[in-house]
């Protein structure tokens, strides 16, 4: 049922109903309900402050407010769906209940200033929830690199096996990117931490309130200085959802590895039975679902990204109602982020790691070539031959179906008089990880101050 709106008085009809529905955000923004309540009280204690309001009115806002939020909590309000969105049906929720202070509220500011202080707390304190939620994904990453210092495992280029290196190196490159969204949702962060309240409509407004203080008491580090600007910018929801969008594209470089990992031809990581799934139909089956999800959420939060920049593109100033489809996407991105850390997580922590068949695998490859070539081209043979020799090696090799070290001096003596005992020793894959001692290489003492700065940086 329509109900005349809290702009009553210069219509004379009330909305169409569908119209009313179609242009309501309420089932979307009363997730914003504490920082609206936040920043309605902030609001009114400035108004009373400044003898806009009186102390009364302002004691029976802060009461109303307080005892709608504890009855939110509590589960016993409903909104009333015939409210536009969650700052109106607040706004009535307290008249209802206060009376004629509550029409007090909105004196000095409008939904347009309003809206926008409730989703920059919003970001706020998701992007904090999200940067712990990521630095608990390192913290599990780090552990498992912390007890594989010595597991080897092939390392790859265009997914063919290229060098071996250590599992722990590895780890480190998935808790790095995790690192850089960590930073990315700081910056997000930073940029949210400004306060809109004030603003009013757009221009500002003549009552004389003070807006530095309403930002300190919301805990913004500081002020918007242009009122326009405060109501119209949302490049602060396009910096936490590129953050989003970052994450995500991380997890589903994580999660494609553990795919691969857990597959009978790897079988490098058994992941936990609580993490998998098996077939309606093939009882053998146990499927690596979660981090196929994870992979395959990452193309929605692409999609928000993409829906908030289209959304702001060519918007003419101030405030319009497209900025309405801000929201949304925001929450997705939020959501979807914090389930697949989540789910990660779980995985990474309950994951078997079967060292043995990375260490069989390591052997597979030819991946002591480079350190043939290398030793030759030590041994006065130019770099270049060295790499033919070796390439002819490796085929010899490949024919005869043998390894690298499985070949004798004699065998590496047909293609070049240089190899002496000494160069077999370089075709054992311990060795070949352990020479490679250049800053950030994946020998184990490099590897080792990785874990340290890790560490002391706090993740
Ligand atoms: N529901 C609106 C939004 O989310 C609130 C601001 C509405 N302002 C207006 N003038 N219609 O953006």
């Amino acid at each position: 049922m329509a109900l005349k709106a809290l702009w009553g008085g210069r219509f004379e009809q009330f909305m169409n109903d569908e119209m009313q529905a179609f242009g309501a955000s309420l089932p979307v923004d009363r997730r914003l309900w504490r920082e609206d309540i936040a920043g309605s009280k902030a609001h009114a204690r400035m108004l009373a402050n400044q003898g806009i309001i009186t102390r009364s009115d302002n004691e029976a806002i802060q009461e109303g407010l307080d005892a709608i939020a504890h009855d939110i909590e509590e589960g016993r309000l409903d909104f009333e769906l015939s409210s536009e969105d969650i700052h109106m049906a607040l706004e009535q929720e307290l008249t209802r209940r206060i009376g004629e202070p509550g029409k007090k509220l909105h004196t000095g500011r409008s939904r347009n200033d309003q809206v926008v202080t409730d989703f920059r707390l919003y970001c706020v304190s998701a992007a904090d929830e999200l940067g712990e939620e990521l630095e608990g994904l390192q913290r599990s990453i780090v552990a498992v690199a912390e007890a594989h210092l010595d597991t080897i495992l092939p390392g790859y280029t265009h997914l063919q096996k290229a060098q071996p290196v250590l599992f722990a190196q590895h780890l480190l490159v998935w808790q790095a990117m995790l690192a850089r969204d960590r930073e990315r949702f700081a910056a997000a962060r930073a940029a949210a931490d400004a306060s809109p309240l004030g603003a009013a409509a757009l221009a500002g407004t003549p009552h004389a309130i003070d807006r530095e203080d309403t930002a300190s008491a919301l805990g913004f580090s500081r002020v918007i200085p242009n009122s326009m600007d405060a109501v119209s910018d949302r490049d602060f929801a396009c910096d936490f959802i590129y953050a989003a969008a970052m994450g995500m594209l991380h997890l589903s470089r994580i999660c494609e590895e553990l795919i691969l990992w857990s597959t009978e031809e790897f079988g490098f990581i058994t992941l936990s039975d609580e993490y998998t799934t098996g077939s309606s139909i093939m009882p053998q089956k146990k499927n690596a679902d979660l981090a196929e999800l994870t992979r395959g959420k990452t193309g929605r939060v692409y999609g928000d990204l993409l829906s908030i920049l289209t959304t702001l593109k060519s918007l003419p100033l101030a405030y319009n109602k497209d900025l309405q489809e801000d929201k949304e996407g925001l929450f997705d991105a939020h959501d979807t982020l914090a389930a697949c850390l989540a789910a990660v997580r779980g995985m990474i922590d309950t994951m078997s790691i079967n060292t043995e068949r990375m260490f069989e695998a390591a052997q597979g490859g030819y991946m002591a070539a480079t350190d043939l070539a290398d030793w030759l081209a030590a041994h006065d043979v130019a770099f270049r031959d060295a790499h033919e020799i070796v390439g002819r090696v490796v085929l010899y090799a490949e024919q005869h179906q043998k390894r690298l070290d499985e070949l004798t001096l004699d065998e590496l003596r047909q293609f070049s008089e240089a190899f002496v005992p000494e160069a077999l020793e370089v075709l054992d894959i311990r060795n070949v990880v352990a020479a490679r001692t250049s800053l950030g290489g994946t020998a184990r003492k490099e590897v080792e101050a990785q874990l340290r700065a890790v560490k002391t940086r706090s993740f």
